[in-house]
Parts: structure tokens; C-alpha cells; sequence
């Protein structure tokens, strides 16, 4: 639980309280002992704190929150007053200098009960629009900053290159071009690089580039495996969506779980130092993963030692900080790790903190607080998930469906907030039912065509009296390791559902929700009309605009869609590519 006791704090000076302006970098640096550095090195996970007074204590520069570490009660409010007293304890040690909040605000800020929850990463991908994606991280940052959060655990920039990944939703596609431009405009919305310099108005946050580096290359597409592949690949396919992250400003890293040709990414003094600050000229900071230094091979204090070696400047402890701040102190006493490599880490750290303002506005914006999952960010989000849907099949133009029509809507997925918005909501891998404020698919229906001419039923019960049926199958929620799959399938009760609508002769109309390219098999014959709209978010209107010709589909495969599992793993340029659908292919209406 999270629930936070209330802890002593020692008084804040007024004006740190007020807020002032960011004092210069290596002043401040002078001032600081080694306890203090080390400080900004730790990021502790929000449950591994009793109260709070861990911060003032030891330092703590950063504090997260991992996909289960949610506040309670689970409000706005509540995470903004407990962000509130979190940076009351950093502001009141020696040097005050202010905490930053991090989480992985993946598709929004989907740990916050009632925020807007946007389509994934593979839905955006579909849009191939760098301008919706940089309005909907917009409305992400402005939903974080509500909460008191400083800092967004996105955009996963991966290349997925094999559907088997459990985080294939995560990433905007199989191509290093849709990391790119999409990745570049996840992170201007979140930075708010739209406005001029020194102009930010408390809405900016800090972004990650994640995860360094081909994640999405593993063997198998196992996550946090092996990516097995030469230099010159790993260059071509995984380097450029850091790179353009990069030229658009992005401020922190993190580094991938996985190993390349063996070697653990996060012990790669080569990728992380040479290429990535030294080459890419990367000037933020660099974290680690969720206790992934722990999985370095000997002992921990071996680990601490490679990662920071390495480059690593802030550790994801997250629950061991006793530790792991001991370990680097002896290290750096022993002369282990240089004391220059400490400095440039917190260097680093500290120039973003003064970057974002976290001097001049330590606490919450409340009115923020009050617009998160307003109308106005809803609209983002609905048009987000309208334009993410990729229709693939439309016999006799079947689809839109006239808005007079009787229609027949059956599977328990039609109905189901958790399940159209997938992993990393209201907890990291997501649930079944009611998590969250939104609209179900149903509820969108409902709200187009009127309750009178809609049907639901769980298995098509009936529906031989409607004009058309639209049947909602895919998959459920689940994230990262807890999604990878060997086979990519619809469940026997969804193909059991498909077989029952097509039963009643009418036409049968399939929304697939699912995070990834699913093998069809008989489904595509079943189905007179049929439309991926991956994970679509909090949004289910967006949906029902396109199955009644409010607004056209315009979505175009981000992946391209295998016709079975020896076709994986499956990529536009593969010497043999023999897809079911290409990558780009979407149909639209007349
Ligand atoms: C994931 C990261 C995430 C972190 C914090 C890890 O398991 O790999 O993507 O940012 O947890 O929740
Ligand atoms: C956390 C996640 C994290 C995962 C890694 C979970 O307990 O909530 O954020 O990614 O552990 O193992």
C-alpha cells in the first residue's frame, strides 16, 4: 500500500517554498558533499518509502512510481498532495535542492484513476501523424503536471521487430521511421518544446527515450532477452529513434533490460557513454531500469560499479536504496568509481531539474489537478483512437453502418474499459472491467445511434434480428514479459463467438482489440467487415465514429500482419516478405 503516514518535516525556507529561480549548476555542485551527490543519484520506488522522511534523510533526488506503486486513495488529488509532501522533504535539506517524480505515463497518465487514457503506442503508430501525436503528449504532460509528477517514462522509442514481444505495444512499429518521427513528437508535446525557450508555463515535463537499446530486437521477441545483430543493424534499425529524440530535446534515457550479443546493455560503457553522449552528443541524464543493474552478473555491489562505469547517472533502485547508496559510497571511496563520473551524473541530473523549472514551481499546480480527463483532453483522445483503427476488410462495403440500422453488438470486450485499454492501466498490467472512468465501445454505440436500435449480448443471442452484427474479440490486458506469446491467436470463445454471429446470416462486422498483429486464420472469411483498433484507450466513441461513417478510417498498418507463425518474424524489407496484409495497408470508405 501506499497510503503515506505523515512524517516529520523539517521547516522549508519561504522563498525555496515560494519558489526561485534555479541557482547556477556548478555552484551548486561545489556546495555538495558526497552524501549529497549520491542523493541525486537514487530513484526510489513510492512503496519502498515508509514516510517520506527517507528523502530528507538520505538525500533522495528522485522518487517513481513502478506500474503497481499507485496512490491511495487512487485520485488526482491524492497523488498531488502526496507529490506535494514527497518534494516538502526534499526542499527541506540543507541545499533544497527540489525532487523530480517519474512514471510511466505510457499512453497518458494511466496509473491516475479519471485521467484520459490514449490509444498505445502500435495505434499511434497507425495514425503516421507526427502533429496528433504531439497534441496527445501535450495533454499527457498537462494531466502529469496536474498531479504534481515532473516526469514521463516515454516515448518508448523501440523497433518491434518480432510480434511474439509482449511490449509490441509499446512501440510505434516495425520501422525505424515511425520511431523517429513519432518518438520526436511524443517528446516536444511532453517537453512543450512548442513553446519559445524559458516560456514554459509549468505544463512541461521530462521525457525518456526508452529503452537503450534494441529492446525490440531480442531473439524470439523475448522480453528482456538477446538482440542477436550486427552493429551495422542495430545502427540502422534501433539508433535512430534516439537520435531524433535527441535533436528534439528529450531529457533523460533508459536503458534496456536486454543484452546485445550477450552483453547486458546496462553494464555497455560502449553504447551508453561512447555512442549515445559521446556521439549522439546526448546531453540529459541517463537512468537505469526497474532493479535492473541488481541483474549484472556477481555481486551487487559489482553491479553498482559496472552500471555507473558504464554511464548510468540516476539508479532505478528502486526498493534496496540503503544499499545501494552504501555500496556506491564505498565504491567511490575506494576509487572505484571516479569522483569526475559522479559529477558529470549529477551535473546532468541537476541541469534538467533547473531545465523544468522545478526550482521555481517545487509544488502542484492545482488547477491542473482539476482538468485531468476533462471534455476537452477526451477529444484528444477520441480523435487519437478514430484515427488509430486500420480497416482491413469491408466486403460490400458492409461498413459505415447506417446510424437507422438495427444493430447487434455481442462479446464481453464491448463492454469492458480495462480490457480497450490494455496494460499500464490503474496498475502495470492492466485488468478486466471497470478501472477507470471512460466510455466502452458499447457506451459509444449507444450514445450514436440511440439505446432503442442496439442489441448486446456476450454470445450473439438473437442476433438473427438485427440488420448487422458487430462482434468485439482480442486479447486481454497484460504487459511486458507477462505478454510475450509463442502463439499469436484469437481465444477458442472468440472464434466460438465469430462462428455464432456468422450463424444468424447477417453481416458480421469484427473489431479486433489487441495490442499486436493476431493470426486469423478462418476469422477473415467469417467476417464481412473487419477492423484492428488495437488498444484504443478511454475513448470508445472514437470507435463507433467510424462504424457509422462519422469520420472515415485513414489508420495505416504500423506492423505489417503475418497470415501465420512461421511467417514471424515478419518485416517490410524482409528478402521473402509474403504478408496477409503489408505494412501501410489500410482501407478506407468511399
Ligand atoms: C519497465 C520500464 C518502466 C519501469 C518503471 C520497467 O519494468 O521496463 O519501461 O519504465 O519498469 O515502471
Ligand atoms: C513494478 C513495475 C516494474 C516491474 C519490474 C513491478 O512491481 O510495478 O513498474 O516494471 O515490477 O519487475
Amino acid at each position: 500500500g501506499c497510503l503515506i503516514p505523515r512524517a516529520r518535516v523539517a521547516a522549508v525556507p519561504a522563498e525555496r517554498r515560494a519558489g526561485m529561480a534555479a541557482p547556477p549548476i556548478d555552484a551548486l555542485l561545489a556546495q555538495m558533499n558526497l552524501d549529497e551527490k549520491i542523493g541525486q543519484m537514487t530513484q526510489v520506488d513510492r512503496t519502498a518509502l515508509i514516510d517520506g522522511s527517507e528523502i530528507h534523510e538520505l538525500f533522495i533526488g528522485s522518487v517513481l512510481s513502478g506500474g503497481d506503486s499507485l496512490a491511495i486513495p487512487n485520485t488526482p488529488s491524492s497523488w498531488a498532495d502526496g507529490y506535494d509532501r514527497y518534494q516538502t522533504q526534499a526542499l527541506s535539506t540543507r541545499l533544497g535542492i527540489p525532487l523530480i517524480y517519474g512514471i510511466d505515463a505510457v499512453h497518458g497518465v494511466g496509473g491516475v484513476k479519471g485521467a484520459v487514457v490514449f490509444p498505445h503506442n502500435v495505434g499511434l503508430g497507425c495514425t503516421r501523424s507526427p502533429e496528433l501525436v504531439e497534441a496527445v503528449a501535450r495533454v499527457t504532460a498537462r494531466e502529469l503536471a496536474g498531479t504534481g509528477m515532473d516526469w514521463a517514462f516515454a516515448p518508448c522509442v523501440a523497433v518491434s521487430r518480432d510480434e511474439r514481444w509482449g511490449r509490441a505495444y509499446e512501440s510505434f512499429g516495425e520501422t525505424p521511421e515511425l520511431a523517429e518521427s513519432l518518438g520526436a513528437a511524443a517528446v516536444r508535446g511532453l517537453q512543450n518544446a512548442g513553446t519559445s525557450a524559458g516560456a514554459r508555463d509549468g505544463t512541461a515535463v521530462l521525457a525518456c527515450a526508452k529503452h537503450f537499446v534494441a529492446d525490440g530486437a531480442t531473439t524470439g521477441g523475448r522480453d528482456r532477452g538477446d538482440a542477436r545483430l550486427s552493429e551495422e543493424e542495430l545502427r540502422r534499425l534501433h539508433l535512430p529513434g534516439y537520435a531524433a529524440a535527441i535533436k528534439a530535446g528529450v531529457a533523460t534515457v533508459m536503458v534496456s533490460y536486454s543484452s546485445w550479443n550477450g552483453q547486458p546493455m546496462h553494464g555497455n560503457r560502449r553504447l551508453i557513454t561512447d555512442v549515445l553522449k559521446g556521439e549522439l552528443a546526448f546531453d540529459g541524464f541517463v537512468v537505469s531500469d526497474w532493479a535492473a543493474i541488481d541483474r549484472l552478473p556477481g555481486p551487487y555491489l559489482g553491479d553498482i560499479e559496472t552500471g555507473i562505469n558504464a554511464g548510468i547517472d540516476m539508479v532505478m533502485v528502486p526498493i534496496r536504496f540503503r544499499e545501494f547508496i552504501t555500496g556506491l559510497k564505498q565504491l567511490v571511496t575506494a576509487g572505484r568509481v571516479p569522483m569526475t563520473r559522479i559529477d558529470d551524473a549529477v551535473r546532468r541530473i541537476l541541469r534538467q531539474k533547473a531545465r523544468f523549472g522545478l526550482w521555481q514551481r517545487p509544488f502542484t499546480d492545482q488547477t491542473l489537478t482539476g482538468e485531468i480527463g476533462s471534455p476537452a483532453h477526451r477529444a484528444v483522445a477520441r480523435e487519437a483512437a478514430r484515427r488509430s483503427a486500420v480497416l482491413l476488410k469491408n466486403d460490400g462495403a458492409v461498413l459505415p453502418l447506417r446510424k437507422d440500422a438495427r444493430v447487434h453488438l455481442c462479446g464481453s470486450k464491448a463492454d469492458d474499459i480495462g480490457i480497450q485499454c490494455g496494460g499500464w492501466t490503474v496498475g502495470w498490467h492492466g485488468r478486466r472491467g471497470d478501472v477507470t472512468d471512460g466510455t466502452t465501445i458499447r457506451q459509444g454505440i449507444a450514445a450514436t445511434i440511440g439505446e432503442a436500435k442496439l442489441d448486446y449480448s456476450t454470445d450473439a443471442a438473437g442476433a438473427d434480428r438485427a440488420d448487422a452484427i458487430v462482434v468485439v474479440v482480442g486479447e486481454e490486458p497484460y504487459a511486458e514479459e507477462s505478454g510475450d506469446r509463442a502463439k499469436l491467436a484469437l481465444s477458442s470463445e472468440d472464434e466460438t463467438l465469430i462462428a455464432a454471429a456468422g450463424r444468424s446470416g447477417k453481416p458480421v462486422v469484427v473489431l479486433l482489440i489487441t495490442g499486436r498483429p493476431l493470426i486469423l486464420g478462418p476469422v477473415l472469411d467469417a467476417a464481412s467487415a473487419l477492423m484492428v483498433v488495437w488498444l484504443p484507450g478511454t475513448e470508445g466513441g472514437g470507435v463507433a465514429d467510424l462504424l457509422f461513417g462519422v469520420a472515415r478510417p485513414t489508420g495505416k498498418l504500423s506492423y505489417s500482419w503475418p497470415a501465420n507463425m512461421s511467417n514471424i518474424p515478419l518485416n517490410v524489407g524482409d528478402p521473402r516478405y509474403a504478408p496477409l496484409f503489408e505494412y501501410g495497408f489500410g482501407l478506407t470508405y468511399a
